[in-house]
C-alpha cells in the first residue's frame, strides 16, 4: 500500500502541483481544502493528470477531531501544510483573520498529529522571513528581519512554533522557505488560478498578454538594481513541488523522533521584473504592453536564494528553466482564456 500523505490546501497553486508530485513518487495524497481561495475544477485537473481521483475533504483544516479521524482512517504518515491566507496587503487590513487562520490551523494540526502519532510535517514558509536582505543571495543562516507584513509575521511565528514543538515532542518537521513560484504543470491541466486582479507578477503578465488586462505596471523603475526594477528568484512550481517530496523523505529518514530544519527553495538565480517581461515576450513570442509605475509599498528590492543546503541535504535540484516556466504559465493561460470564450 502506498503511504498516505495529508495535503492541507491541496487544491491551491503549490498544493495541487505537490499532490501530482507526491503521486508520481508513489505516495497516496489525501487533500483537505475548504476552497475559500481555490476552485473545485482543480480536482478534475489533477484527475486528468493522474488518471484517478484523489480523495478530498472539502473542509476547513482547523478542526481537531476531523484531522484525527482523517489521520486514523488513512493511516497518514506525513502532512504537508499549505492551507493559509497569503495576500500581503489583505493581511494588513485583517490581521486577526490572518493570525487566526494561519497560526490557529498550524497549532490544531500539530496537536492532532501528536495525538495520533503522525511523525512528519512539512510547512510552507516564505523568503519573506529575510525581509530586505543586505547581501543577497540569502542562506538559511541569513538573519531573519522583522516581518514587513502580518502575512510575513505568520510565517516567522509559524516557524518558531514548529521549532519549539519539535524540541519538546516526537515530531520531525521542515520549514520550506519558498522564493517566487511560477509556471504550471506542463499538461496545462492545473496552474495558478488567481481570483480577481492578480497580485503576483506572472499571472498578471499572462493575463495582460492574453488581452484580459490592458497593460502591466512595473512597480518601480528607480531601485538600486542594474535596470531599476526589483529582483526576485523565480522557480518552476513543479521543481518546488518535487522539493516537498524530497523534504518529506528526508524528514522520514531522520533516525531521531525529534527533528527540525529550514531550507530555501529557489532556483539560486535573481531576475529583474524587466528581464522577466522581455524573457516572456521572447519565449512566448507575444508582445506585452507595460509601463513603469510607482513603487509598491512593502516590496523588497532584491532577494534570491542560496540553495546549497537544500541541494546537499535534500538531494534536490531544480530541473526546469525560467523559459520553461513562462511557457507553461502561458499555455495554462491560453487554456483558461479558451475556456472563458
Ligand atoms: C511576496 C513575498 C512572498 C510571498 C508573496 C505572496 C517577498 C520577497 N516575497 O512575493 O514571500 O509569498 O508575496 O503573494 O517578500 N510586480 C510588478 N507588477 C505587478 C506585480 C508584481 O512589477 O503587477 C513586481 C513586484 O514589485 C516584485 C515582483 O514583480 O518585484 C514579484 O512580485 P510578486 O509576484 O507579487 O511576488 P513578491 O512580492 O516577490
Amino acid at each position: 500500500m502506498n503511504p498516505s500523505i495529508l495535503v492541507t490546501g491541496g487544491a491551491g497553486f503549490i498544493g495541487s502541483h505537490t499532490v501530482v508530485a507526491l503521486a508520481a513518487a508513489g505516495y497516496q495524497p489525501i487533500i483537505v481544502d475548504d476552497f475559500s481561495n481555490s476552485e473545485a475544477s482543480v480536482l478534475a485537473g489533477i484527475e486528468k493528470i493522474l488518471g484517478y481521483q484523489v480523495p478530498c475533504y472539502a473542509e476547513d483544516c482547523n478542526q481537531y477531531q476531523l484531522l484525527r479521524k482523517i489521520f486514523r482512517e488513512h493511516q497518514i504518515v506525513g502532512v504537508i501544510h499549505f492551507a493559509a491566507y497569503k495576500a500581503v496587503g489583505e493581511s494588513m487590513q485583517e490581521p486577526l483573520a490572518y493570525y487566526q487562520n494561519n497560526l490557529g490551523s498550524l497549532i490544531t494540526l500539530m496537536d492532532a498529529m501528536l495525538a495520533e502519532g503522525v511523525p512528519n510535517l512539512i510547512f510552507s514558509s516564505s523568503c519573506t522571513v529575510y525581509g530586505n536582505p543586505d547581501h543577497p543571495p540569502v542562506t538559511e543562516e541569513t538573519p531573519i528581519k522583522p516581518a514587513a507584513s502580518v502575512y510575513g509575521n505568520t510565517k516567522q511565528i509559524g516557524e518558531e512554533i514548529i521549532r519549539d514543538v519539535c524540541a519538546a515532542k516526537p515530531l520531525k518537521a521542515i520549514s520550506l522557505r519558498y522564493f517566487n513560484p511560477v509556471g504550471a504543470h506542463p499538461s496545462a491541466e492545473i496552474g495558478e488560478l488567481p481570483r480577481g486582479i492578480p497580485n503576483n507578477l506572472v499571472p498578471f503578465i499572462t493575463q495582460t498578454a492574453a488581452g484580459l488586462r490592458s497593460e502591466l505596471t512595473i512597480f518601480g523603475g528607480d531601485y538600486p538594481t542594474p535596470d531599476g526594477s526589483c529582483i526576485r528568484d523565480y522557480i518552476h512550481v513543479m521543481d518546488l513541488a518535487e522539493a516537498h517530496v524530497s523534504a518529506l523523505q528526508f524528514a522520514d529518514h531522520q533516525p531521531s523522533t525529534q527533528y527540525y530544519n529550514t531550507f530555501n527553495l529557489g532556483s539560486g538565480n535573481g531576475h529583474s521584473v524587466l528581464e522577466l517581461v522581455h524573457l516572456f515576450e521572447k519565449t512566448c513570442k507575444t508582445p506585452l504592453p507595460y509601463r513603469i509605475g510607482p513603487r509598491r509599498e512593502g516590496d523588497v528590492v532584491a532577494v534570491w536564494a542560496d540553495v546549497q543546503k537544500s541541494s546537499a541535504m535534500l538531494k534536490w535540484n531544480t530541473k526546469r528553466s525560467l523559459e520553461q516556466a513562462l511557457e507553461d504559465a502561458w499555455r495554462w493561460q491560453l487554456k483558461l482564456s479558451g475556456n472563458q470564450t
